[in-house]
Parts: structure tokens; C-alpha cells; sequence
């Protein structure tokens, strides 16, 4: 099996096994619509050769702002800027998908003057900042809100949608032992911490039909020991989402402690043994699943995903840090499969106005 090579995921022909993870560029307007700038990152990203393209975090209610310059799919007056997006990538021949959901309390936004929900009001540790814990009337409008943006996904034209698991936000919160102290049918046991999730997944199914693929991004572990995700916790997950018919699962992981240097963003990962930093959980998880699994995190070299297709059960390799810096690196990569990126996983990608690889930033000045 080779990178380069055409598969099928459900009925959709992928041109190769790359992905491009879905990253926040903090491009769209204050009102979270797609802007010319937003525009030219997607249109460089698809020419420069990765077959599937996760456009980025995208709020799905309307009052909610994760972070400046968010895009948002909250409301039916998106659909028409999310189209000429989703042209601009399927006219470079590349598929296009869309990450969704809820931020809560993992937010660089002010809190001040909105309700910010989470599972239980537990102090975040990103920003001290503590959410209102989610009634059952709140929960619902959850996912109600991802069913909607689900089915505006499907009109928009976009190949399938994303939800957004991971990280430090409202999903991956209910999943955390360290965010979730509900006594309620959402908290306690794996069973309950993944509800919300497996009754988001139902309801857009339901909404945007069974045929409009769903893929989720999620934890293969929160390295954060008992207070955190397990593998156990995550197989667990994985195989009711599977029996529900998710199309593919993207494994990343870490947590969103600053003091625990156990990020999902990792620094220092130019030596090959620190690359592709998941393999080892994800491969475990992978042995018991028959879904398309995609790894994120620390994907640098052609050789050694190539390594991981042919000794494991994962299928893709997703990237953002290097496809960041380097849009056309999958092309360069056919040409060159021994080319090193560009990016040097330093992790000073987030700039005022949009996120602008730091090289590219100082090459401005
Ligand atoms: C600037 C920036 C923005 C990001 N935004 C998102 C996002 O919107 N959604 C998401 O799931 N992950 C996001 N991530 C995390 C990446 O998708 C990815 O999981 C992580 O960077 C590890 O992959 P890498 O080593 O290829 O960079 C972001 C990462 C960066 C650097
Ligand atoms: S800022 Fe650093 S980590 Fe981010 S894309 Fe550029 S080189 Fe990579």
C-alpha cells in the first residue's frame, strides 16, 4: 500500500491517503463568514495536493465565538460563503469536508456577557475560567445545533462533516474525568461521558441523511492518567460510533493542561522516532475496528506513514503544523518523497488577523 494511491471511503474516491486537519486560521469575519482571505488559504492548500481537506472549527451555534476570526455554520445565511469555499476545493480536486461543534470554556474569547456551557463548572486550565454546567434542555440544544450544521454541511455540498471531539472543547470535556463530575446520565461511566456524542452523531445522521458521511476527531488517550481518556475508554467509544455507522475516526490526543507538556500540539518532533506521536495507541485501537482510521499528530515522512499503512490498520495520515507552513508539501512529496517540510513544529502558528506561519511572517516584515 502506498500513500499516493486512490482509495474509496463509503462512495467517495480519495486520490490519496493525505488529509488535511482541520486548523483554525482566525480568517473569517466577526460574524464567522468565509472572507477572501479564508479564500486563499484553501484554494493554495487543495492545489498543493492533499487528497481530503478538513476545513477548519466551525462554530454551530450562533452566540457562540471559540476564538477571533472563527468561521461559523450556525445559521442558513453561511451556506452560500461556505459554497464558494467548498468550490474553491473541489475545483483543485481535492474533497472537502468540515469540522463542527461546540468550544465552551477552551475559549480566547471575552466571557463576560455570554453563557459559556460545559459539562460540569470546572475551572479550565487553559484560562482559569469556570462554564455553567449544561441543563438537559441545554444539552439538547447541543445537538440540535449539530444536526442543523450537519444538514447545512450537506447543502452547502461539502463531502461529509467533521465533528470535533478532541481537544479541550465541550465534546472532549464530557469525555474527561478532569471536566466532567456530572452524577447525571452524561457523567460517571465511558457509557455516560460519551452520550452527548453518540446522540449528536444520531440526530445528524437523521438530519443530513445516512448516506452524508459523519467522521468524528477524537482522543485515542488524554495522557493525563486517571483523570483523563483512556484507550480502553476510547476503543470503547470507537466501537458503539462504528456500530452506529461513523464513516472514519481521526485519532489525536494529549490534553489542554499547560503544566503537562502533553499537548496535541507537540514541539521537538523533528527526529523521526518523535514523529507520528499517536501510532502507538491509535494502532492498538485500529487492531479492533474496520472503519477508515486517520492518524493526526507529528505526520513529517513519507516513509515512516508508509511503515505504519503496511503494519497496521490505519488508512490516513492527517497534517496541519506542516501543510500550515507548506500547502504544497503532498506535491512536493510525488516528486521528492525524501523532502523534509518546512515546518519546524515550534508551535508559534497563532498570529493577530490570521494565523500565519511564523517564516512566512517574518519573511512580511
Ligand atoms: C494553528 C492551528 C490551528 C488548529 N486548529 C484546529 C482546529 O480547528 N481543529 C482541530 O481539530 N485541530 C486543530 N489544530 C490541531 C491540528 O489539527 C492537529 O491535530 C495538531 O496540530 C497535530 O498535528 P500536526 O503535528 O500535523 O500539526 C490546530 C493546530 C494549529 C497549529
Ligand atoms: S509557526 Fe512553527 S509550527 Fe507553525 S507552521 Fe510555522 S514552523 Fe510550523
Amino acid at each position: 500500500m502506498k500513500i499516493f494511491e486512490e482509495t474509496k471511503l463509503g462512495n467517495i474516491s480519495l486520490k490519496n491517503r493525505l488529509w488535511r486537519s482541520a486548523t483554525w486560521l482566525g480568517m473569517a469575519d466577526d460574524d464567522g463568514f468565509v472572507t477572501d482571505a479564508v479564500k486563499e488559504q484553501y484554494k493554495r492548500l487543495s492545489e498543493g495536493g492533499v487528497g481530503n481537506v478538513i476545513v477548519e472549527f466551525t462554530n454551530i451555534l450562533p452566540e457562540e465565538r471559540t476564538y477571533p476570526g472563527i468561521l461559523s455554520i450556525s445559521a442558513d445565511k453561511h451556506v452560500d460563503k461556505l459554497k464558494e469555499l467548498a468550490d474553491i476545493i473541489h475545483s483543485n480536486n481535492a474533497n472537502a469536508f468540515i469540522q463542527v461543534g461546540y468550544g465552551g470554556s477552551t475559549t480566547s474569547m471575552p466571557t463576560e456577557g455570554r453563557i459559556v456551557w460545559g459539562p460540569s463548572a470546572v475551572k479550565n486550565p487553559t484560562n482559569g475560567f469556570a462554564p455553567v454546567e449544561m441543563t438537559h434542555d441545554d444539552i439538547k440544544s447541543v445537538i440540535e445545533g449539530m444536526a442543523k450544521a450537519a444538514l447545512r454541511a450537506r447543502k452547502v455540498g461539502f463531502d461529509g462533516v467533521q465533528i470535533h471531539a478532541a481537544h479541550g472543547y465541550l465534546f472532549s470535556q464530557f469525555l474527561s474525568p478532569y471536566f466532567n463530575k456530572r452524577t447525571d446520565e452524561y457523567g460517571g461511566s465511558i457509557e455516560n461521558r460519551g452520550r452527548i456524542i453518540l446522540e449528536s452523531f444520531e440526530a445528524m445522521k437523521a438530519m443530513a441523511g445516512e448516506d452524508f458521511p459523519v467522521l468524528i476527531k477524537m482522543h485515542c488517550d488524554d495522557e493525563w492518567g486517571e483523570n483523563g481518556l483512556t484507550v480502553q475508554e476510547s476503543l470503547w467509544l470507537s466501537i458503539e460510533l462504528e456500530k452506529r455507522g461513523v464513516d472514519a475516526i481521526e485519532f489525536s490526543g494529549g490534553n489542554i493542561d499547560p503544566e503537562s507538556g502533553n499537548s496535541a500540539l507537540k514541539p521537538r518532533i523533528l527526529k523521526q522516532e518523535r514523529q507520528s506521536y499517536y501510532k502507538r495507541q491509535v494502532s492498538k485501537i485500529a487492531e479492533q475496528l474496520t472503519i477508515p482510521i486517520i492518524l493526526v499528530g507529528g505526520n513529517r515522512n513519507l516513509g515512516i506513514m508508509e511503515e505504519i499503512l503496511n503494519d497496521s490498520n490505519i488508512s490516513y495520515f492527517s497534517l496541519s503544523r506542516t501543510l500550515h507552513s507548506e500547502p504544497d508539501l503532498p506535491n512536493k512529496w510525488m516528486n521528492n518523497p525524501e523532502k523534509k517540510p518546512r515546518c519546524v513544529a515550534c508551535n508559534k502558528c497563532l498570529a493577530p488577523g490570521g494565523n500565519i506561519c511564523i517564516i512566512d511572517r517574518k519573511r512580511k516584515k
